[in-house]
């Protein structure tokens, strides 16, 4: 049942989307931390290269079946969980007016009513002192528009990790959120081919490996919710405490994040042809 490392290391920690391109760099670093890693990929996509996890689950959550089964081999594969990383998402860019109703759906159900799923089925293996973190988006508090869905969706994981949170502080389980800017992975890559919002760009996107170190660190945090920056922060509050002031900014944001994407991109370009 164990890897023949799992004596060794005492900590637990399972990480959805676990093939992704910030999953995968924190399977990376929390191993080297000296957690056991589970991680938790599709059957079909990508692989899940086992030199990145110490123990591999079947886990497609749109699939209740499935989410039943990976929870079932979770437990299997250890009884107790310290540290649950949800890290997979997905994301399909589309104009409200053209939107396609089972990609619409698909991303709610990878992103929110999935995760919901896996978190209930996953808490019996949760001990006191154990935490769950979210991996959010700044989509999470900030609306893009031609991403309406993604932008509901992690609207909505935000709201469930804190009613969650408070659910299970008293049990001395920690919940809480990272919500990262733009990350170098394929979502992004994805994102800029089909039309996703050039907001994206504010700032330069960073390296999954960076987020790996800044999702962790903030595991020895007390937060509920942390940001890239205090200034994400702030100005994330007041955009959602008012919408005006939100419109009178976003001209300047645009042409700011039009440049960040220009940039972005000749870098890309460069670094291609080096
Ligand atoms: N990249 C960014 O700019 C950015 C910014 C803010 C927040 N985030 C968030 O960070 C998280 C990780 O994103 P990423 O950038 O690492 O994206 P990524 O490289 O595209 O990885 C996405 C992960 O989600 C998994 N996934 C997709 N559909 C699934 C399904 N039906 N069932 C189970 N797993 C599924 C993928 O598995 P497969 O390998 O099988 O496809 C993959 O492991 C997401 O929650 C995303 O919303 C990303």
């Amino acid at each position: 049942m164990f890897h023949e490392s799992r004596e060794s290391r005492r900590k637990v920690a399972v990480v959805s989307g676990a093939s992704g391109g910030i999953g995968r760099a924190l399977c990376d670093l929390l191993r080297q931390r000296g957690y056991w890693v589970i991680g938790l990929a599709r059957a079909q996509g990508r692989a899940l290269d086992a030199a990145h996890v110490d123990h591999s689950v079947t886990c497609d959550l749109t699939d209740a079946a499935s989410l039943a089964e990976a929870a079932r081999a979770i437990r299997h594969a250890s009884e107790h969980i310290d540290l649950f990383v949800f890290c997979a998402g997905a994301i399909a860019p589309q104009p409200v007016a053209t939107l396609q109703a089972d990609l619409a759906l698909e991303q709610v159900q990878i992103n929110l009513v999935g995760v919901m799923q896996l978190t209930h089925a996953i808490l019996p293996a949760m001990a006191e002192g154990s935490h769950i973190i979210y991996t959010n988006s700044m989509a999470g508090v900030f609306p893009l528009a031609g991403s309406s869905v993604y932008t509901a969706s992690k609207f909505g994981l935000r709201g469930f990790a804190l009613a969650l949170e408070q659910e299970l502080r008293p049990r001395k389980i920690r919940v809480s959120s990272v919500f990262p800017g733009s990350v170098n992975t394929s979502m992004l890559m994805k994102e800029m081919e089909q039309g996703g919002s050039v907001l994206n760009f504010m700032s330069a996107p960073q390296e999954p490996e960076a987020i790996a170190e800044w999702i962790l660190a903030t595991s020895h945090k007390k937060r509920v919710e942390n940001f890239p920056s205090s200034f994400d922060s702030f100005f994330c509050t007041l955009f959602l405490w008012s919408p005006r002031f939100l419109r009178l900014c976003m001209p300047l944001m645009t042409a700011w994040a039009k440049a960040g994407r220009a940039r972005y991109r000749r870098n890309r370009l460069k670094n291609a042809s080096d």
